[in-house]
């Protein structure tokens, strides 16, 4: 199976951002500051938005959050205009292959076998698998894991561990995590694995749940091109490193996740 260590995991990163979003569940090109053609081109970015604070839908119905602003500021360093099309998560990197998009933000976890086909810009963010139960779950660490019925978002890392671990007669794929926290919710699953931030939203927004505080898994998020896109590869990491440096995308996550 295709089950990775952690050690594998932490290998590093990549990404690469994208730009800013909009986006319906299309296609929606955003304009920039700029009217007019982007000397630079468009830059497709494709990303999954059910998936708090990273990306989902505002109330215009557009994609808002981390990466959308993330890749808004890339682009906009590469004067390049911004396409953001939202998608289903394991979409995501056949769309790259068969050049639909050029650049995937999605908290979009490096991964050694996602690497053999993608290459991955420097990290941007750290994610945290972890665990959410019903109040007063037996399920208390990953060890109680076992014999459970785990719901996960299809293609995810935590769709992938589980399946690794405790087979997947055990794992449950819901098309997104929103999904997979309501059939927890309504007793169809017994825990749901799934990044810490979209953890915290989900359990928010639903009553009796609780996040395990025993981690999972510790994983780098990096954005992703075409395997051998070099050239936008390189370009976004100078980007990238400049947006580091000046302290904008720290500012960017400040703005959604409090107390890193
Ligand atoms: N970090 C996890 C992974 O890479 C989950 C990402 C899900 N992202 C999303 N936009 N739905 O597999």
């Amino acid at each position: 199976m295709k089950k990775l260590s952690a050690a594998m995991l932490s290998m590093v990163l990549a990404g690469s951002m994208l730009l800013t979003g909009c986006g319906g569940n299309n296609t929606n090109a955003q304009a920039g500051a700029d009217t007019g053609a982007a000397e630079g081109g468009t830059l497709r970015m494709g990303t999954n938005a059910a998936f708090p604070p990273y990306e989902f839908m505002d109330e215009n119905n557009q994609v808002a959050g981390i990466d959308a602003e993330i890749a808004a500021a890339i682009a906009d360093k590469l004067g390049m205009e911004l396409q953001i099309t939202d998608m289903a998560f394991d979409s995501l990197i056949p769309a790259l292959q068969s050049d639909t998009i050029d650049i995937v933000l999605a908290g979009m976890t490096v991964t050694e076998e996602r690497a053999e086909s993608v290459d991955f810009t420097d990290s941007y963010s750290t994610g945290v698998q972890v665990i959410i139960v019903p109040e007063g779950s037996p399920i208390t660490t990953p060890d109680d894991l076992a014999g459970k019925t785990i719901g996960v978002q299809s293609g995810t890392t935590g769709d992938i561990y589980c399946t690794g671990d405790y087979g997947q007669e055990n794992v449950k794929q819901f098309e997104n995590g929103a999904m997979a926290v309501a059939a927890l919710a309504n007793g169809q699953v017994d825990c749901v694995v799934i990044d810490n931030e979209p953890a915290k939203a989900f359990v928010a927004a639903n009553e009796g749940l609780v996040i395990l505080d025993t981690e999972y898994i510790t994983e780098d998020y990096a954005a992703a091109v075409n395997k051998g896109n070099t050239e936008l590869l390189d370009k976004v990491n100078a980007a990238m490193a400049a947006l580091k440096e000046d302290g904008t995308i720290d500012a960017i996550v400040g703005k959604y996740i409090t107390a890193a």
